[in-house]
């Protein structure tokens, strides 16, 4: 034990100055600042023995999660398995997939009716009791750790549920819990705010303030009305979110999504999104995390656009976020399918290419969220493409009415004055296998799974990781049952948060069904990422022309082996000629030697081709 306290303080010792001066900074509170480090050492001594060591393994390696093996899966825990308990019985259908990297959605206690899907949370510390117990997200997780999955949970630390014991007592009219939220009387202040803040749910709740009628106040409500917004200023909230921080990462969780955090610091007259303060709170809380539990991950999420995003990793001396989700090139992914023009994605890649080492992304080609179409339009305005008539046309070509499109989807938050969408869709949908599978298309079945694999070779080839949307493995479409549900039916994210399909996915061993001709393909590509060291985070890698405006060249290179990834974005086979490189590569995908002279790629075709050189 002993030996334990002299680890805490060693770490306290280590960050306790700057800790102390960005907390004074901010709220000058010195009996404050002595109850949370107190209150930091009392979830550090009920911290488990096996946490402690995993903490203690991941300090001593701080890139382990740098590496090339992680694979992650998203999902709903009633979606996939009704319970938490059902999710540990499923563990090995996770290892199949392999996956070692699950995000449980949502699952702390909520309003049934009023959620927006788990992200409404009404308490920090007590799991929705139809999925189970903390007790149950214990075992889950230590269960996950025997295996080697780590275990992600959403933090929702911009608001609370209106339904929170803060919100009931501040609706009640107590003083001290309103200052835990934005309470005015009148629409003044509020109205001011209006001008400068932009809306996250236009259509589905529009403004930023809920009019209370009976406590006679308005609150501030970023996102939907019974969102209520926390006010960071007090330091009471900040203390008290820490600590459901620390109380869920001693439950075993290893990574924390920082949901919306560029929204949790307000100032009239700006935007409330990113300001600097925002920056100050990150960097306490990952201070927090290396103090009490530092082998804890923070994955910020932040849908913005790129300049905004990369200030979330902090700086190499004081980092924030340990990893941020690469939101731009995933809108530019689709972008690039609609156009078959690689030239955007190409810019996008080569601009994250120069970004820091240390910089870890999570690729993915969709999660539980719209796709919000945050593109350089800068870029695209060179080239004649205005940003709202080209937000139309994806729109359009999602829809399937555009460009040839197999496509099925709908959007979100079409917003009539702007002008402006989201989309909302699987990647199988996407893709076309919706579409092709209702018209019993074979061809156009095989060209859509053709493309739905050849994105996830694409994704797989970008640095950082992967983390796929449950039931993508298996190319699940969209399910349209939410218009039945009143409380969902508003939200068409929900069309592509369905239940997982099992029946279907026992075809995943079939070859000549749509599940297994996916599921095999994505697992033998997962094999090659885990086992090829260019894949790790750190390897070189860069982009490289290839004349053709629809097939994209990804390289990387580390320790002598190289591998090139060609990717075609069109349904058009096309040759492409690397004449100067005369080298023999191996086809990773089918063993074969080839040289790069005149490469045919198939419509939607791709390679994987690796090249060993001798070290000089
Ligand atoms: C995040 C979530 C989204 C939710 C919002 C409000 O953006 O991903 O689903 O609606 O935060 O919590």
């Amino acid at each position: 034990m002993k030996e334990k306290n002299e680890i805490f303080l060693k770490r306290l010792q280590k960050h306790h100055d700057e800790l102390r001066w960005l907390y004074m900074e901010l709220y000058e509170n010195d009996s404050m600042f002595a109850e949370l480090c107190s209150k930091m050492y009392d979830f550090f001594a009920e911290r488990k023995k096996d946490l402690k060591d995993l903490d203690e393994k991941r300090e001593a390696d701080p890139d382990w999660y740098k590496q090339n093996h992680l694979l992650g899966m998203m999902f709903y825990i009633d979606n996939f398995a009704g319970t938490m308990k059902g999710v540990e019985k499923k563990l090995s259908y996770i290892t199949q997939c392999n996956v070692n990297y699950i995000h449980l959605m949502p699952f702390l206690k909520t309003p049934k009716e009023r959620s927006d899907g788990g992200y409404a949370v009404s308490d920090f510390r007590s799991v929705q009791d139809e999925l189970g117990s903390m007790e149950d997200l214990s075992h889950l997780t230590f269960a996950c750790h025997q295996k080697d999955i780590c275990v992600c949970m959403d933090f929702v630390m911009n608001h609370t549920s209106e339904e929170h014991e803060w919100a009931k007592k501040a609706r009640a009219g107590s003083g001290e819990y309103m200052s835990r939220y934005f309470f005015f009387q009148d629409d003044a202040i509020p109205s001011q705010y209006e001008k400068t803040v932009p809306q996250v749910f236009p259509t589905t709740a529009p403004g930023n303030f809920t009019w209370l009628p009976d406590a006679g106040h308005f609150v501030m409500t970023s996102f939907y009305p019974y969102q209520w917004d926390l006010n960071y200023k007090n330091p009471r909230v900040f203390n008290e979110m820490m600590y459901n921080f620390l109380f869920l990462a001693n439950k075993g969780i290893d990574i924390v999504r920082l949901d919306a955090v560029p929204y949790i610091w307000k100032e009239l007259n700006t935007q409330c999104r990113n300001l600097p303060k925002v920056h100050t709170l990150v960097r306490m809380m990952r201070i927090i995390s290396e103090i009490v539990c530092p082998g804890v991950l923070l994955l910020g999420e932040v849908v913005m656009e790129p300049e905004k995003v990369t200030p979330y990793f902090g700086t190499v001396e004081k980092p924030e976020c340990h990893m941020l989700y690469n939101v731009t090139t995933m809108a530019t992914t689709w972008h690039t399918v609609a156009t078959r023009d690689v030239r955007l994605l190409k810019k996008q890649l080569d601009t994250l290419h120069t970004l820091p080492k240390e910089y870890i992304f999570l690729n993915y080609l969709r999660c539980h969220d719209d796709i919000g179409w945050g593109l350089d339009y800068g870029a695209l305005l060179a080239d004649g493409m205005k940003e709202r008539s080209h937000k139309k046309y994806l729109n359009d070509f999602f829809l399937g009415y555009a460009g040839e499109s197999a496509s099925r989807g709908e959007l979100y938050n079409a917003d009539p004055i702007s002008g402006d969408a989201r989309f909302c869709g699987t990647t199988a949908s996407m893709c076309g296998i919706e579409k092709a599978g209702f018209e019993k298309d074979n061809e156009a079945m095989e060209k859509a799974i053709r493309l739905d694999v050849m994105l996830h070779a694409y994704m797989f080839m970008q640095s950082g990781i992967p983390v796929i949307y449950s039931g993508d493995e298996i190319g699940q479409v969209n399910d349209y049952s939410y218009k039945e549900n009143p409380q969902k039916a508003e939200d068409s994210r929900y069309i592509h948060r369905g239940p997982m399909r099992w029946e279907l996915s026992e075809n995943r061993f079939q070859k000549d069904t749509v599940e297994g001709k996916i599921f095999q393909a994505l697992k033998k590509l997962e094999q090659i990422r885990k086992s090829k060291k260019p894949f790790v985070s750190y390897a070189d890698t860069w982009t490289a022309e290839t004349n053709d405006s629809s097939v994209l060249c990804i390289g990387r290179y580390l320790e002598g082996e190289k591998i090139i990834g060609l990717f075609n974005f069109s349904e058009f086979d096309k040759t492409v000629h690397f004449e100067e490189d005369n080298g023999v590569y191996t086809d990773l995908m089918t063993q074969k030697k080839r040289t790069l002279d005149e490469v045919n790629l198939p419509g939607y075709g791709f390679f994987y081709l690796e090249k060993e050189i001798k070290e000089p």
